[in-house]
């Protein structure tokens, strides 16, 4: 029905991240595509608000009043508090007190999984509409010293959210999602702390040390990804009798510019069919497809009746695919 996004005004480049890191803007291009991205202002930005922000959007393209929201689906894994979720927090926001909302911590595959909950709970006829969100507040936990920087200069704040609602109309509609998960791999890219696993889940001990801090084995993520791309959105296509030729838009997870480039090469892809903007707002994790849809929608890029594919690659490592005829 809608597609909204919004992300912080305040834009971190990569020769701001020279000022306190060991990096370069030829680097960080060179290996992920990231010239900019956006920051959180920790006086105005909240994972939650910004969510509202987003869903404001959405509504309004939707021309939908809020009260027609019947449920929230909220892929986070940056909540604003440690317990309850981010899901609840959006909901006071917008006025909807009494609707049911959960969060979903399936970090860059979030919203994928996110919107199959919701796409499953409409056709099992339990809610007509629906409000699907990815948001997130990275910045605040990364490592800003040289010693993060393989994460450090990936990683950003926004959020999107898409409304979906139950129709007969069979010309619209989310055709199949697949999600895949293998836990072997947790450990590959993680922030391991504030765990609740230890005796206690603060200390100044554990303050002192690195397990905080997003650990990533970058160059296993980057070939794990690349396959499992691959993978699933090439099950989208067969489960729906489609090939690559028929993608209107491919929306990849913006996990690193490289990673969409393979996959585009590997799908032979022309560079109409696929969308990217890490480039300008960096790997935003569960945000960055719906901010990419709504932005492209936003440029005509998704018209009504196209067929759209989104596709994702993260921690867990979880692994996820939707195509929608939208
Ligand atoms: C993170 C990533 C960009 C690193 O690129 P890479 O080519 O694998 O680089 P490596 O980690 O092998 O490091 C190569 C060198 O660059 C250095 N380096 C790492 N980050 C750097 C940075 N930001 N600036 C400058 N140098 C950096 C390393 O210290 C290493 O130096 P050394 O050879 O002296 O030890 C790349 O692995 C990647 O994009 N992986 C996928 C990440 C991803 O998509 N994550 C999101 C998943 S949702």
């Amino acid at each position: 029905m809608g597609v909204g996004h919004y992300v912080p005004e305040n834009i971190v480049t990569n020769d701001d991240l020279t000022k306190f890191i060991d990096t370069s803007d030829e680097w960080i291009k060179e290996r992920t595509g990231i010239e900019q991205r956006r920051w959180f202002n920790p006086d105005k930005d909240t994972v939650a608000n910004m969510a509202t922000r987003a869903a404001k959007m959405a509504l309004d393209r939707a021309d939908m009043d809020v009260k027609e929201i019947e449920f929230i689906v909220f892929a986070t894994i940056t909540p604003d508090y440690f317990f309850p979720g981010s899901g609840v927090l959006m909901q006071r926001e917008l006025g909807l007190q009494g609707i049911g909302a959960i969060d979903i911590r399936n970090a860059c595959s979030g919203f994928i999984y996110a919107l199959s909950v919701a796409d499953n709970f409409i056709k099992a006829g339990m809610y007509k509409t629906i409000l699907v969100v990815g948001a997130e507040i990275q910045s605040s936990a990364l490592d800003k010293t040289t010693a993060g920087r393989n994460t450090n200069v990936i990683f950003a704040d926004g959020a999107g959210a898409m409304i979906i609602q139950a129709s007969e109309d069979a010309d619209h509609k989310v055709l199949s999602t697949h999600l895949h998960a293998d836990g072997d791999h947790a450990e590959e890219l993680y922030v391991k702390d504030p765990g609740s696993s230890r005796k206690v889940r603060l200390s100044n001990e554990l303050i002192a040390g690195d397990s905080f801090k997003a650990h990533m084995n970058g160059n296993f993520v980057f070939k794990q990804g690349v396959i499992r791309f691959e993978e699933v959105i090439n099950e989208a296509l067969s489960a729906n009798d489609q090939s690559a030729e028929d993608i209107d838009l491919l929306v990849p997870h913006q996990a690193n510019l490289r990673i969409s480039q393979f996959v585009q090469r590997r799908l032979n892809l022309k560079d109409e069919q696929i969308f990217n903007n890490i480039m300008y707002l960096g790997n935003t994790t569960a945000a960055s497809i719906p901010i990419a849809c709504s932005e492209a929608w936003e440029q005509g890029k998704i018209k009504d009746g196209n067929l759209v594919c989104l596709a994702s690659f993260g921690s867990g490592f979880t692994w996820a695919s939707a195509l929608i005829r939208w």
